[in-house]
């Protein structure tokens, strides 16, 4: 792994692949049985996300997102399909992948660094497991809270202290729910420049879902919507309806213009009325 000395000038650009794992989907879905017929929530997802690639899932709300993450975690079965991590098919509650969530789901009667401990993998040893947390710990920014109860934390640190739970058994791919959309604007611009931070220094593969399109495209790679398809207007079940490469290395510019037409592109595929004019438009 990578020293944590060094870790703080990493090229957050640059992740090393070396632990991550790539994820293809083929064909899946997942409907939920109803008392007459079924419920169709997913069909016909089609997905390759590379190792070390960070791939964001925006899409209205109810539309499966958390659903399609909890296939990949192994969390859920799909109903069809097939899902793949690094060529093998994903087994229940895949130990590859790791989960955070918008709350941190702390354990209250366990300090911050006991916590985090509760992600290692099974077998790691007393000393071996006691190093890696004080390792994660300082990676965000926690040492000093590391035998404080999460009630005595605030809302940033007790989400820092879920990544660095889910980092604790190394996932190949990290698989993360609207990660920061309980927190305050500001925390949340702070969490994104830790989360590029990790993915350098922790090299993993990262499916990200969120509603908020500015952080898809600060963050991701690609940013995927997932919808129902405009032209089946009959289907209540999602697929991915529009996929968009975000350009520029990492870290970005926040103040960066450039990415309007996406961003626009993203928000009328949510069903946003954006008013934007492209800058053809606009000399016209
Ligand atoms: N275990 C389940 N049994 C029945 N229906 C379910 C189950 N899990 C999810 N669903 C249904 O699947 C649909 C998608 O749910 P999901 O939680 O994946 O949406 P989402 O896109 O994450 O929404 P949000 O943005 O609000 O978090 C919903 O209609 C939900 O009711
Ligand atoms: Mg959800």
């Amino acid at each position: 792994m990578t020293s944590l000395l060094t870790a703080a000038n990493v090229d957050a650009s640059r992740a090393d692949v070396g632990t991550a794992q790539a994820v293809r989907l083929r064909g899946v879905e997942r409907s939920f049985p109803r008392s007459r017929g079924s419920h169709d929530v997913l069909r016909g997802i089609e997905l390759d996300v590379g190792a070390g690639e960070i791939v964001a899932i925006v899409g209205p709300s109810g539309c499966g997102k958390s659903t399609l993450l909890r296939l990949v975690g192994g969390l859920d079965a799909p109903t069809g399909g097939s899902i793949q991590i690094a060529g093998s098919s994903v087994a229940d509650v895949d130990e590859r992948t790791a989960v955070a969530f918008q709350e941190p789901r702390l354990l209250p009667w366990r300090t911050i660094a006991q916590n985090v401990e509760i992600g290692l993998p099974r077998g790691t040893s007393r000393r071996d497991g006691r190093a890696r947390v004080r390792e994660l710990l300082a990676l965000v920014g926690l040492e000093h809270a590391a035998d404080q109860h999460p009630s005595e934390v605030s809302g940033g640190m007790a989400q820092r202290a879920s990544l660095a739970r889910a980092l604790a058994r190394n996932p190949g791919v990290l698989l993360l729910d609207e990660p920061f959309g309980a927190l305050d604007a500001l925390t949340r611009l702070r969490m994104h420049d830790l989360l590029l931070k990790i993915h350098a220094v922790e090299p993993t593969t990262v499916l990200l879902v969120t509603h908020d399109v500015e952080e898809a495209l600060y963050l991701a790679d690609r940013v995927l919507l997932l919808r129902t398809l405009a032209d089946d207007t009959d289907a209540e079940a999602a697929s991915i309806a529009r996929t968009v490469a975000v350009p520029g290395i990492r870290p970005r510019d926040r103040a960066d213009r450039g990415p309007a037409d996406l961003r626009a592109e993203l928000l009328e595929g949510l069903g946003v009325d954006t008013h934007h004019r492209t800058a053809l438009e606009e000399t016209r």
